[in-house]
């Protein structure tokens, strides 16, 4: 086989494993998903956390996560503050039965509950979230204005929605993301939600350094942008 050469964090994979990986990553899918979930769930944990940072979590919250992967975040999350209900949507099969066997064995299935759904339309009434998050879908997002729409839907007239992604630039270093990605910069989104219900209240952005079995280690830029619904949604 040929492999690709002069490729950044490639690790010598061939096209073919690229796109491999990169189907996988947009939707886990069986024994190689579940290797995947793990991989994304420990190289992104620091995404994830700083996700959380600007929800401003309060007891009682009902919080919705979009594209929870394996979900082996959840024991964290759910102790951080008391009696928080947490729903998680994904559009893997694969992701959402390890997520149902992650919360049983750590005593967490009263606190959570998952649903596969389309990617779009997402399958709650108006106003039902004090808090939503979602780390590293937003490059697999199909309509994104409309997307960010459904989302302002279910979210409560006071409550926050954090998008979490990795810089445009960063993402152009891993070549796996030639295959179906839609790249971001913090521009590129601020954009999007000037046409959309939202409000951007909170910019942040981070640089971490990536390690994990198939990537290279390679410094990433990310973004952390916190919405809330505009006033005339
Ligand atoms: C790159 S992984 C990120 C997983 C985890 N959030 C993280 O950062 O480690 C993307 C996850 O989002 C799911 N996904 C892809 N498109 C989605 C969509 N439109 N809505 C919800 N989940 C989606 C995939 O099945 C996968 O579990």
């Amino acid at each position: 086989m040929i492999k690709k050469e002069n490729q950044f964090a490639n690790n010598g994979m061939t096209k073919e494993e690229l796109k491999e990986l990169a189907s996988q990553l947009g939707n886990p899918d069986g024994e190689k998903g579940i290797q995947v979930g793990q991989m994304m769930n420990e190289t992104n944990i620091a995404m994830t956390r700083s996700g959380w940072q600007d929800l401003s979590l309060t007891t009682g919250d009902i919080i919705l996560e979009l594209g929870h992967g394996n979900a082996n975040h959840l024991e964290e999350l759910l102790n951080k503050v008391d009696n928080l209900t947490y729903f998680g949507l994904d559009i893997s099969e694969t992701m959402k039965s390890e997520a149902e066997k992650y919360c049983l064995e750590n005593n967490l299935s009263h606190k959570t509950s998952f649903q596969i759904y389309d990617g779009q339309r997402l399958p709650f009434k108006e106003c039902t979230f004090d808090k939503i998050f979602t780390v590293n879908t937003i490059y697999f997002w199909q309509s994104p204005l409309e997307f960010l729409n459904e989302i302002s839907r279910v979210l409560k007239p006071n409550g926050l929605f954090t998008v979490v992604f990795t810089d445009e630039e960063t993402m152009n270093k891993l070549s796996f993301t030639e295959f179906g990605f839609t790249k971001y910069t913090d521009t590129k989104f601020e954009e999007l939600v000037r046409q959309s219900n939202f409000e951007l209240i909170i910019k942040k952005n981070y640089i971490d350094i990536i390690k994990s079995k198939i990537l290279t280690d390679i410094e990433r830029e990310y973004w952390v942008m916190t919405l809330t619904k505009g006033t005339n949604s």
